[in-house]
């Protein structure tokens, strides 16, 4: 099972457990620290291929999403601060015209990763902003040290977001919040994003890795038949008023009677025992 690679993205695969049984987390680093990271072409080609690869295999239980480190710094030369993804890269954006971006941003990398059907967290740290800040939001869950910075800077540039966060921000942090983000451009720091509702957990830089991993590792010893419905389920709740979405929910749930899963965790709750999935 070798995941894809490339130069500015690399995949490394962590066992859920010590049953190898259990599968793997797909731990993907963005991989251009020297642009904080920046999404250009060739990170957005990389990504939407390793979201492809991360559907298609069935050891993969969970991903995870997050930016590399700094370098260290050249001679002379300060270190870079630490980014999660700064972005889309700005500098391709100089001199294209709307027929070079709609085919840009047309089935993208970020509608691939929130397309994906199995779970994805984003671990941050450092800079989230414009499309970085976009990743983050089409993970499911977004875990961030205390030293990270999210924000939607486009207005900077006499632009909006485009890669969907007029739409995935404003329902994490609100209307009014995200007219804030969107309107002023201004930085939100870890902590009031945590209060606001972007990001799930703030933890120190030195406890995030441990913390993100933690909880994929508990994700990924649960059914991944279960998992898949409950995120459809949840999604739902996105495009739906409330009384479709509880028939949604409820149909869903009724179907579950019928998986393998179901009586297998009711047996093993009943018996005292660790459910062995049947759909790991
Ligand atoms: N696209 C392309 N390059 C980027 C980038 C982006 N979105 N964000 C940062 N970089 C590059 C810088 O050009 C710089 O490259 P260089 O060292 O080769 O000159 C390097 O990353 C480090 O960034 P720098 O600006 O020097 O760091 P800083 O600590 O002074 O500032 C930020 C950090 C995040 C405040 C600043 O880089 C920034 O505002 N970035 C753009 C954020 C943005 O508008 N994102 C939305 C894009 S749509």
């Amino acid at each position: 099972m070798n995941p894809p690679q490339s130069d500015v993205m690399k995949v490394n695969l962590e066992p859920v457990s010590d049953d190898q049984n259990l599968g793997f987390i797909a731990c993907l680093t963005i991989d251009r620290p020297d642009k904080l990271n920046a999404l250009n072409a060739e990170v957005m080609a990389s990504l939407k291929t390793v979201c492809a690869w991360v559907e298609e295999s069935d050891d993969v239980r969970v991903l995870v999403i997050t930016g590399a480190p700094p370098n260290p710094p050249a001679e002379g030369k300060r270190t870079k601060p630490h980014a999660f993804v700064a972005g889309a890269d700005i500098t391709e954006f100089a001199g294209a015209g709307s027929d070079v971006i709609r085919e840009r941003f047309r089935n993208n990398a970020v509608e691939a990763l929130w397309n994906l059907s199995k779970p994805t967290i984003a671990m941050v740290d450092g800079f989230a902003l414009g499309g970085g800040c976009e990743v983050a939001c089409s993970c499911d869950v977004r875990i961030a040290s205390n030293r990270s910075t999210f924000g939607t800077p486009e207005i900077n540039l006499g632009l909006i977001p485009g890669y969907g966060a007029t739409q995935r921000l404003e329902r994490l942090v609100g209307y009014g919040k995200a007219h804030e983000m969107i309107m002023t451009g201004d930085m939100v720091p870890a902590e009031e994003a945590h209060r606001i509702g972007l990001v799930n957990h703030v933890v120190a830089p030195e406890d995030l890795e441990q913390t993100v991993m933690e909880m994929a590792r508990r994700i990924g010893t649960k059914s991944s038949h279960a998992l898949r419905v409950g995120k459809q389920a949840v999604r739902a709740a996105l495009d739906e008023g409330l009384t479709d979405g509880v028939e949604i929910e409820a149909i869903a749930f009724a179907d579950l009677f019928d998986s393998e899963d179901k009586e297998i965790g009711v047996q093993a709750f009943m018996n005292r025992e660790t459910p062995e999935w049947k759909h790991r």
